[in-house]
């Protein structure tokens, strides 16, 4: 396949890139442009058109290169190559222009681009700064503010607000070849000059005084623990106080230096990671989907609403199904109540409210989901309840129609085994607040049909969420590795540790909140009522939940009640530590016959997350999740664990499996706890000296 064409239409000289799926800058192409650029200066054309062809502009470098041998021409080649250019050139955006896509746009002398498209320079999320000019040349255009929110959010702009920002001069109506030969020949006709951007200086003293400042501080708050941001910061601020060829070197160095971090390794693991999860093995692209154009939910509590909020959000209307026409106006306003905080902070218009409210309808009567395509059960975490609404399901839902469970723990085949038609049934595993929270774990069951599996897929897409696919055990991919979590934290806890200290360490880790803090925020009474229900096996050993349950007892539920693990300020929520809590541990420390003693923060660091690596690794073993990559993204999706750490298995063969066997047996030894028994595969990958991720490709 060819990937660069060129044609002369009249005097303009058309070059057309196509490098499916996103026309990413990999080597053939970047060679294409060089040569096409370098010929046409000695044509007779008067202009240059770079073009794409496909679903999107340039979408940026190709990632897949990045861990591979540099080959010329390098991005900043390319760059400098359509820079010079004697004749203009014009870019022609449709679809995304992003990272060295944008920076390549940015490059020509002229940009012009369907109103439908969208720029952006994204590279923060993958760890890394614009590497080719992107940090020098934007705020040449749109001013060192708006380049800072640019560059460190990553998040795309429209091309009308791309307009306003001078970072694209010219929308385009109709067909955008046409519109950009009709842009071009105006510009001829108008004698336009060859504009460089390179060329624009900024005035320092345009530049409010503190803003770097100001931005170094935010960031250091909003993205805790990163290297890109901050040196976007320098990159951006030598954009303004040096000429363009120093800090295009200062950008270099700061774009090498992210590139061969472990941050940027493990963000661009992650990338990958989330489109990979999207994949089930044996199911095909080709597998026929369900129309889903209506949704049934069952429940209107704390997850019901939210779930709710996906699909109406997304134009597909809901009936929102309750006991009782209390609960379901409890459940109603929960929703109305969420939409107006979106409308307050100006996320959403008063009319977008309106058109969304008006997709729910409320209802008591499970008749009204006869005609519905698929429903979401969302009612108390109790089989027999569940099993129940299920029987009822049977009874009144079409034929076809997906019946779904929001279970967090239940076996999803005992709940299929409640209807006649198990295939028909899956997991669909929101998290709380389910209308924010991007995972979805998509349980199959014994039965649970292809068509069923990959029409969630396509739908958790549809609806914005990143699903990952598991098989039935308890608590399924991300719960279930929970647990192991929470019962170190406890153990560091009565063992010598505080509350402070442990959720401090794993906070400092990166973790959005630490374990006991996270207790508090979802209400220490869920795993209370949840341990209620369980044997004593199932429980484990009390010096593993004694303390929560003391809390629970003193009705100290978390922030709810004010005080958990802490005490909560009633104005501001911010936490404040309680000396009856630790008070209360060394009671049941004592009581437990264990003897607190001085522990690290290395000793927490270690326990907490080995716990998760050691259960993941049975995780695996067992074909609970497809890949290692899948639990990566349940783990940062779900659960807050920092993206730069690539999730707990990446994080693993960052460390290496053989230390991370080599302290698990340690720690097995030294407890006699059968839980740390290193798992089979950890054992096996360890000894193979070989990895997670390289053992799930050849799986
Ligand atoms: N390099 C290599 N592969 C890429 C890629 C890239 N930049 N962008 C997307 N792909 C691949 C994906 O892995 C996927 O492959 P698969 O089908 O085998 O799974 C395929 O292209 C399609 O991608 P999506 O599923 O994401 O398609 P969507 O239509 O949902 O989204 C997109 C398209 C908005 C372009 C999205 O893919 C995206 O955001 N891409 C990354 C953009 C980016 O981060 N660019 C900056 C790169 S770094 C850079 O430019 C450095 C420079 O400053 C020097
Ligand atoms: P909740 O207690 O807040 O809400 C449950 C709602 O279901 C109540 O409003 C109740 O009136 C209603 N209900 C009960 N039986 C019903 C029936 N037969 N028909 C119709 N409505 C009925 O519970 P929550 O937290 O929303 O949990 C619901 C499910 O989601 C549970 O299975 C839970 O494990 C799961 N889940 C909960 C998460 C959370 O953080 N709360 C996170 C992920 C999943």
């Amino acid at each position: 396949m060819t990937v660069v064409t060129y044609r002369i239409e009249n005097n303009l000289g058309i070059i057309s890139l196509n490098n499916p799926p996103v026309n990413a800058l990999s080597h053939v192409l970047r060679e294409g442009i060089v040569n096409a650029v370098q010929a046409a200066q000695s044509d007779d054309t008067q202009a240059l058109i770079l073009v794409c062809e496909g679903r999107t502009f340039i979408a940026g470098a190709d990632i897949t290169e990045f861990n591979k041998t540099p080959q010329a021409p390098s991005l900043p080649d390319v760059i400098e190559t359509i820079e010079n250019s004697q004749k203009p050139v014009i870019a022609a955006i449709h679809g995304t222009a992003l990272g060295g896509g944008l920076e390549t746009a940015l490059a020509c002398h002229y940009r012009c681009a369907l109103a439908s498209a969208k720029v952006g320079l994204p590279e923060v999320k993958l760890g890394l700064l614009p590497g080719a000019g992107g940090t020098q040349r934007a705020p040449r255009l749109t001013g060192a503010e708006a380049a800072l929110d640019l560059i460190t959010s990553g998040a795309p702009i429209s091309a009308d607000k791309a307009l306003k920002l001078n970072l694209i001069d010219q929308i385009v109506e109709g067909e955008l070849l046409s519109g950009a030969i009709a842009y071009a020949e105006q510009l001829l006709a108008d004698k336009a000059p060859l504009k460089r951007v390179r060329d624009i200086a900024i005035d320092p003293a345009s530049v409010p005084a503190d803003l770097f400042e100001q931005y170094r501080k935010k960031l250091s708050k909003r993205a805790r623990g990163q290297i890109a941001p901050q040196k976007i910061v320098d990159c951006v601020e030598a954009a303004v106080l040096h000429p363009i060829e120093e800090g295009l070197l200062i950008e270099r160095g700061a774009f090498m230096e992210c590139k061969e971090s472990s941050q940027s390794s493990a963000m661009r693991h992650m990338f990958f990671a989330e489109r990979e999860a999207a994949k089930v093995k044996g199911i095909g692209k080709e597998t026929a989907t369900r129309p889903i154009k209506s949704v049934g939910i069952i429940g209107g509590g704390t997850m019901g609403g939210g779930i709710a909020m996906n699909f109406v959000n997304v134009g597909i209307p809901v009936t929102l199904l309750e006991v009782s026409e209390e609960g379901l106006q409890r459940g109603l306003n929960l929703v109305e109540k969420n939409y107006s905080i979106s409308v307050k902070k100006g996320k959403l218009t008063e009319a977008q409210k309106s058109d969304c409210l008006a997709l729910i309808k409320g209802s008591t009567n499970y008749d009204d989901l006869a005609d519905v395509d698929m429903v979401i059960e969302a009612v108390f975490e109790n089989l027999d309840v569940k099993r129940s609404v299920f029987e009822q399901l049977d009874k009144v839902c079409k034929p076809g129609a997906i019946l779904a469970t929001n279970t967090s723990y239940q076996d999803v085949n005992l709940i299929a085994e409640a209807t006649q038609r198990p295939q028909d049934v899956i997991g669909l595993h929101f998290f709380s607040p389910a209308n924010v929270m991007k995972l979805l774990e998509i349980v199959r069951g014994a039965k649970t049909a292809d068509d069923v599996i990959a029409t969630s897929m396509a739908l958790a897409k549809k609806i914005k969420k990143v699903p990952v696919l598991a098989n039935v055990c308890y608590g399924f991919i991300g719960n279930r590795m929970l647990r192991p979590y929470g019962r170190e934290a406890q153990l560091c806890l009565l063992e010598g540790g505080t509350p402070e200290q442990i959720d401090r360490v794993m906070q400092n880790w990166g973790m959005a909140m630490g374990p006991l803090a996270v207790g508090d925020l979802a209400g220490l009474d869920i795993g209370y009522k949840a341990r209620e229900g369980q044997t004593e096996e199932q429980k484990g050993a009390p010096k593993t939940y004694c303390v929560a349950d003391a809390l629970v007892e003193m009705d100290r539920l978390g922030q709810k009640s004010g005080a958990g693990y802490y005490l909560y300020d009633p104005e501001t929520r911010a936490r404040i530590n309680d000396p009856k809590v630790l008070t209360l541990v060394e009671e049941h420390a004592k009581a437990q016959g264990v003897e607190r003693r001085y522990i690290s923060d290395e000793e927490i660091l270690k326990r907490l997350t080995y716990a998760w690596i050691n259960e993941g690794a049975k995780i695996l073993e067992e074909g609970i999740a497809q890949r290692s990559s899948d639990i990566d993204v349940v783990y940062v999706f779900g659960y807050g664990f920092p993206a730069y750490r690539g999730g707990p298995m990446h994080y693993a063969d960052t460390i290496g499996l053989q230390e991370v066997y080599r302290s698990i047996s340690e720690l097995h030894e030294q407890t006699g706890e059968s839980y740390w028994k290193p798992a089979a595969l950890l054992e096996t990958l360890a000894k193979e000296n070989t990895n997670f991720q390289e053992w799930s490709a050849r799986s």
